[in-house]
């Protein structure tokens, strides 16, 4: 998968946690439907392998993306359940080398200049930056763009984003893309109001749309 291209088409990729996995095709549906077909299912619960695997089989249109991938075991069964690429919310070389081995797209989550200098070593052109506005948000990735520009790298920011200043990241013409849960709420998985989450990936999908044709 052509990991930039892919995901700075979506624009906005939805990160999801599922708990319960007959949560993941109907959760996964909406989110498609709403127009978001990115989905960036974590490795924060134990199900994430099987509803990679589950989505893939019973979504059409649905592009699977593992996050959270913190060991080689995660990153050994995104690959297996069919996860097109892996992201993480740090930066570990041992897995970004592993992930290089198997051919596995991998971004790697950075806050500091010293991180985002590693990832570049290890042919990384893509990274997350995160806890994106903890860590300064749209500024700080100016600031280090301001640094970094010339290798080309583009930025994921995830961690505090949401509708009302995504708008903000996207303008930068770096940032290809954002992440985050707001599109998928804890507490519309856990109702099964899909409805919702509809609604939320539309709108999403929407503004995403609407700031890349203006900046484009
Ligand atoms: C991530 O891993 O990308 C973040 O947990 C998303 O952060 P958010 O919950 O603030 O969107």
């Amino acid at each position: 998968m052509d990991m930039i291209k892919t995901l700075g088409d979506a624009g906005i990729i939805p990160v999801i946690v599922i708990d319960d996995i007959e949560k993941a095709v109907p959760l996964a549906n909406a989110l498609v439907k709403g127009g978001l077909p990115v989905l960036e299912v974590t490795f924060r619960t134990s199900c994430a392998a099987e509803a990679i695997a589950k989505i893939k089989a019973e979504v059409p249109g649905a592009v699977l993306i593992a996050g959270t991938v913190l060991t080689l075991k995660q990153l050994v069964a995104a690959k297996d359940a069919g996860a097109e690429a892996c992201v993480a919310p740090g930066f570990d070389p041992a897995i970004v080398k592993a992930a290089n081995e198997l051919g596995v797209p991998f971004c790697p989550g950075v806050a500091t200049a010293s991180e985002l200098s590693q990832a570049l070593a290890l042919g990384c052109k893509m990274v997350k930056f995160f806890p994106a506005e903890s860590a300064g948000g749209v500024k700080y990735i100016k600031d280090l763009l301001g640094a970094f520009r010339w290798t080309g790298v583009k930025f994921m920011p995830t961690g505090g984003v949401k509708l009302s200043n995504v708008g903000e990241y996207l303008a930068v013409k770096e940032i290809i893309c954002c992440g985050g849960t707001w599109i998928a709420p804890k507490d519309a998985i856990a109702s099964g109001d899909w409805a919702a989450i509809e609604k939320l990936a539309s709108d999403a999908a929407a503004l995403a749309k609407e700031i890349k044709a203006k900046f484009a």
